[in-house]
């Protein structure tokens, strides 16, 4: 198979980007999409050149580092797969690919495709974890836990935390990430300690980190490989309100 890739290439934050033009033939239609980004990179090393920068770590869909936009869509055509799930045979022979970064506020480029997601990181500090007693194993039977209860609490927890959710927003939102985060928690009594402070301390991180707000586009749902529900965002709203309720509660009924 042969492509002409074009591909955005910027040295760092501050620099000016543009797209570069790349052919590729003899391509194989069982070759993933990263492997032919590596083919490529192994060519432009050849001549001397600075391969093109990208993040990928198990190319099996579960760690969340390989996102990119691939022809205007985030991890590209295939619905439900990650951008390492995707093979050439996707595309047809001939085919014009355009390979970008996230193009997000809140997730300002590196070097080429690879863009600086911390701010993630800093949403889950806010609120995405459980007080747990270490050092001991309680038994897992002590606490039964409902299996619908489970399953979308495991729906929830499937969140990879790559990021197009925020790239396809045209808010640039982290809500359906959030919502995931705040929803596995919620859903279980594990989770419950600190339910009362959690969705409000992670929905103000996401804006202190500059993600917008949502505007119910859907986009995120519709490119999420995981396939998580809008409905989880609709939760998160539910639990920030419970959050002002107890606020409220605590203070003696005035509210905030
Ligand atoms: S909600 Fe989906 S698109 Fe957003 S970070 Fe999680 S897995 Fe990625
Ligand atoms: S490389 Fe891990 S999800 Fe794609």
């Amino acid at each position: 198979m042969r492509f002409t890739l074009h591909i955005w290439r910027q040295k760092n934050a501050r620099a000016e980007g543009r797209f570069v033009t790349y052919e590729m033939d003899d391509v194989a239609d069982d070759m993933s999409f990263l492997e032919m980004l590596d083919v490529l990179n192994q060519k432009i090393i050849a001549k001397g050149e600075e391969p093109v920068f990208f993040e990928s770590d198990c190319r099996e869909g579960i760690c969340g580092t390989c996102g990119i936009v691939i022809n205007g869509l985030a991890h590209g055509p295939v619905r439900g797969a990650a951008a390492c799930q995707l093979h050439m045979r996707s595309f047809p022979d001939g085919d014009t690919i355009w390979i970008e970064p996230w193009r997000a506020a809140a997730f300002p480029i590196i070097r080429d495709l690879v863009v600086d997601r911390s701010a993630f990181d800093r949403i889950i500090q806010a609120g995405g974890f459980v007080s747990v007693r270490t050092g001991s194993a309680p038994e897992a039977n002590n606490i039964p836990i409902p299996k619908d209860t489970a399953e979308l609490a495991m729906d929830a927890a499937e969140c990879i935390g790559c990021g197009a959710c925020v790239a396809a927003c045209p808010n640039g939102a982290a809500a359906l990430f959030t919502s995931a985060k705040i929803s596995h928690l919620a859903l279980l009594p594990q989770g419950g300690p600190e339910r009362a402070r959690r969705a409000r301390a992670m929905v103000e991180a996401a804006h202190v980190a500059g993600f917008g707000a949502c505007s119910n586009h859907r986009e995120c749902e519709a490119t999420c490989p995981k396939r998580i529900s809008v409905n989880f965002i609709a939760r998160m709203n539910r639990e920030y309100l419970r959050g002002a309720f107890c606020d409220s509660e605590a203070s003696g009924g005035k509210a905030e």
